[in-house]
């Protein structure tokens, strides 16, 4: 429930009590959008508002365009404000809106205080940041601290005037004897991380795609930067950051070779180094406690979640410090678990036993790098998908859904001539074609699928037209998408029990478990029912038929395969 639910909820007596206090005339010309934003506060000083919440990652590219050009803006992202205020969540993280040549899709940025022209005006930032926040919606940027674009004014700087300040804010370094990289780290395309500066004969240090250079993080006037950055963004009412490659930006000061991997697990491995001395440097924490107490030093606070690309809970607890580094750490051991029951309860009990009491855990299915949990876990069965999603939405800590998740959206095959992310398209062997997760949202059936106008080309391909959309499911009790705001809303009421998990039993194909007031029975199989205990409950969800009702009198009760029903005390 948003808070502009609750607002709506409060009768008219209730609150004029509750506005007893400040007085009959400052009632009368408060408006709704005030006492919105006053709730909200209120609730912040109780518990930080994204706890055991929800937040919607939108992919603006692919959200809703307005101007015909094919690409989504933040126009079109407006218009949908009311849908995510009713979808019920808290908050809205949008993939980077800064200007950038799209080199990779805004993650080579070139002005850290600007907004793309693709995507709209600084204008049009502050008004969507106004209107989400008059319905409770909150708004996070991406944040890309490791590398900018070689078209920004530093990099330029830097490569044309060597003795300038600015060379220092990138990593350069002269080759070996013979003429080779400084070293064997390899970028995100599995070439060397190092391109050669002709002119001046050094190198200079990219992890991802030549045209974004690392920063240097050792140099003070790269923090001061990113300091001013931040305020900047904080000071136009931003909620806060997802923090891109939060866990790599400092490097090795001696610039070691990373060391091969030969037993690591293939998803955290780095074309067969680990990345020890390229990445994942303990600098980074003492740099994330400075930002925390900027964040903090803002009401409501500001939240800080990073892309923590680790591959085990102890080094992400670490993010979390003493409750004074990150608020929050994408988990992606979890993301890459395995969908069945033991694997599901195992990660997710291991985090919640390492995590350290203060965190938030947070969990997640999808992105815009990885693929879709609708194809990855549930191999496109809409019955499995259901289940996800009733999990997703039923643990304890924050969830992130992806633009698409509540309708089950799945990864789209991209012909090789439309695919349009260059980083992919680098790699042959790429793990994943990042376009099939990037396909525009289907907000309804026909030509331009309420993404575009008719006869308007997408900028990449839709999926096909099967019903798999916002207006269709709408209108579809037993929807992805009616199942998704039911839990979401089931979450919210029951919100400040949630921090209590017990899985109560887990076989090869069930999952029980009890998260605050909630009670989650999930069967995983294929055509097999299950029987269990049916506690007490006000109110019950199954993934495939929406509410229910009584269930009799028994002490057990029926569930069917593919299904997963929750219980709220
Ligand atoms: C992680 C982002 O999610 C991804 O899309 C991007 O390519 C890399 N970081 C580099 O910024």
């Amino acid at each position: 429930m948003s808070l502009e639910d609750l607002l709506y909820r409060v009768s008219p007596p209730e609150l004029s009590r509750a506005d007893l206090g400040f007085g009959w005339v400052s009632n009368m010309i408060r408006s709704r959008q005030e006492i919105v934003r006053t709730m909200m506060q209120d609730v912040d000083r109780i518990r930080p508002w994204w706890e055991n919440g929800v937040l919607y990652h939108i992919y603006l590219r692919s959200f809703v365009d307005s101007n015909g050009d094919g690409f989504g803006d933040l126009k079109g992202a407006m218009g949908k404000i009311d849908y995510l205020s009713d979808l019920g969540v808290d908050g809205v993280w949008l993939s980077p809106t800064m200007p950038s040549p799209n080199d990779d899709w805004g993650y080579d940025v070139a002005d850290y205080l600007g907004v793309h022209p693709d995507y709209g005006t600084i204008d049009d930032l502050d008004e969507f940041i106004e209107r989400c926040s008059e319905k409770g919606v909150r708004v996070l940027l991406d944040l890309v601290p490791n590398h900018t674009s070689s078209s920004h004014p530093w990099f330029i700087k830097a490569i044309e005037k060597p003795e300038s300040p600015f060379r220092r804010y990138y990593v350069f370094a002269k080759g070996k004897q013979d003429g080779s990289p400084p070293n064997n780290w390899k970028d995100a395309t599995g070439a060397s991380a190092w391109t050669l500066d002709e002119r001046s004969g050094e190198y200079y240090l990219h992890n991802f795609l030549p045209s974004q250079p690392d920063l240097n993080w050792w140099n003070e006037d790269v923090q001061r930067e990113f300091e001013h950055i931040l305020r900047f963004w904080f000071d136009r009412g931003v909620a806060g950051f997802r923090i891109d490659v939060a866990h790599g930006i400092f490097k090795d000061k001696l610039l070691r070779d990373d060391p091969p991997a030969p037993e690591m697990s293939r998803q955290f491995s780095h074309f067969g180094l680990v990345e020890t001395y390229s990445k994942n440097r303990d600098e980074v924490h003492p740099l994330y406690k400075r930002w925390r107490k900027i964040a903090d030093a803002y009401r409501p606070n500001r939240l800080l979640v990073g892309e923590t690309w680790v591959g085990d809970i102890g080094r992400l607890a670490r993010f979390y410090g003493d409750g004074d580094e990150l608020n929050l750490a994408f988990n992606f051991m979890f993301v890459f678990t395995e969908f069945d029951p033991k694997s599901l309860s195992e990660i997710v009990q291991s985090t919640l036993s390492v995590l350290p009491d203060t965190a938030s855990p947070v969990w997640t299915g999808s992105n815009h790098d990885i693929s879709r949990f609708p194809t990855r876990w549930a191999h496109d069965d809409d019955d499995k998908t259901k289940v996800a999603l009733t999990i997703l939405l039923t643990l304890p800590g924050t969830v992130f859904l992806y633009y698409g998740d509540e309708i089950g959206m799945r990864d789209v095959d991209v012909p090789i001539e439309l695919q349009r992310d260059p980083m992919t398209k680098l790699i042959p062997m790429a793990r994943f074609q990042r376009d099939r997760a990037r396909t525009p949202m289907p907000w309804r059936s026909g030509d331009g699928r309420g993404f575009c106008d008719p006869g308007t080309t997408p900028w990449l391909p839709f999926g096909p037209d099967d019903g798999r959309d916002v207006q269709s499911q709408s209108l579809d009790e037993s929807s992805a998408l009616t199942l998704t705001k039911r839990l979401i809303r089931l979450r919210c009421s029951v919100r400040d029990t949630l921090s209590r998990f017990e899985s109560l039993e887990v076989t090869e194909k069930l999952w029980r478990y009890r998260c605050g007031d909630l009670y989650v029975v999930a069967n995983f199989a294929e055509d097999e029912s299950y029987e269990a205990p049916l506690p007490p409950y006000k109110e019950a969800v199954s993934s495939r038929y929406g509410a229910v009702g009584s269930l009799g009198d028994s002490d057990l009760f029926e569930v069917g395969p593919k299904e997963a029903v929750v219980f709220r005390r």
